[in-house]
C-alpha cells in the first residue's frame, strides 16, 4: 500500500463515501448521498477519509455540539481488505483531535450489538457500554449506547493532517 494519507471530506467525496459505506454495512442501514452531503458540508461535523494513491478506503464521521462538549461518532468504515491495519485506529484519532479542537469532551456512539470487531475495536479505544438500545437497528436487532471522555490534551497523538 502506499503511504496512507487522512484528509478532510469534500462534497465530491459524497458518492464514494456511500460507496464505502454500502461495502461496510446491511443495505437497510447503511447511509445514502444525502446523508452525506449534509454531514460533509455541516459546520459542526467532522468528516475524515483515508486513502492512498489508489483512493479512499476508509472514513469517519463524527457530529458535535458545543453547548454540550458533546460529539456522537456517527460511523467508522474501513473497506473489508484494508482492516486490521490500524486505518480505523488513526481515523478514530483523526476525529478525537478536531473534535478536542473544538472543546468536546464527551464522546458517543451507537453499535449493534452483535458486531464483535466493532465492540472490541471501540473497547481497545476506551469506549464502555453506557446502556442497550432495544431494536436500535430495527425490530430485533439492537446496539449499545458506548461513550468514553476525551482527554483534554490530544497534540501528542503524533497526527499531522
Ligand atoms: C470496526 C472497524 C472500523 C475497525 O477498523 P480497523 O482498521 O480494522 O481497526 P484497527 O486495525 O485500527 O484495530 C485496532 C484494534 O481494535 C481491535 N480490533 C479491531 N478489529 C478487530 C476484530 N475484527 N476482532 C477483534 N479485535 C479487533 C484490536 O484490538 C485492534 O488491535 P490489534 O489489531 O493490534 O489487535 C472495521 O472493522 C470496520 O470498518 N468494520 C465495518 C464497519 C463497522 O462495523 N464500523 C463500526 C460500526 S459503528
Amino acid at each position: 500500500m502506499t503511504k496512507l494519507r487522512i484528509r478532510a471530506a469534500l462534497s465530491s467525496d459524497v458518492g464514494l463515501l456511500a460507496e464505502i459505506d454500502r461495502a461496510c454495512f446491511r443495505e437497510d442501514i447503511a447511509f445514502g448521498e444525502i446523508e452525506f452531503a449534509h454531514y460533509v458540508t455541516a459546520p459542526c461535523a467532522v468528516t475524515w477519509i483515508a486513502e492512498h494513491d489508489g483512493g479512499p478506503f476508509g472514513f469517519a464521521i463524527a457530529a458535535f455540539e458545543r453547548l454540550h462538549r458533546a460529539a456522537t461518532l456517527i460511523t467508522l468504515d474501513v473497506l473489508p481488505g484494508y482492516r486490521r491495519a490500524r486505518i480505523g485506529s488513526t481515523l478514530l484519532s483523526a476525529c478525537e483531535v478536531s473534535l478536542a479542537k473544538q472543546g468536546i469532551s464527551e464522546l458517543d456512539l451507537q453499535v449493534d450489538t452483535s458486531n464483535a470487531p466493532a465492540l472490541a475495536f471501540y473497547a481497545h479505544h476506551g469506549f464502555a457500554r453506557r446502556r442497550l438500545l432495544r431494536n436500535y437497528y430495527g425490530i430485533g436487532t439492537d446496539a449499545y449506547l458506548m461513550q468514553k471522555t476525551l482527554e483534554g490534551d490530544q497534540t501528542n497523538s503524533g497526527l499531522s493532517f
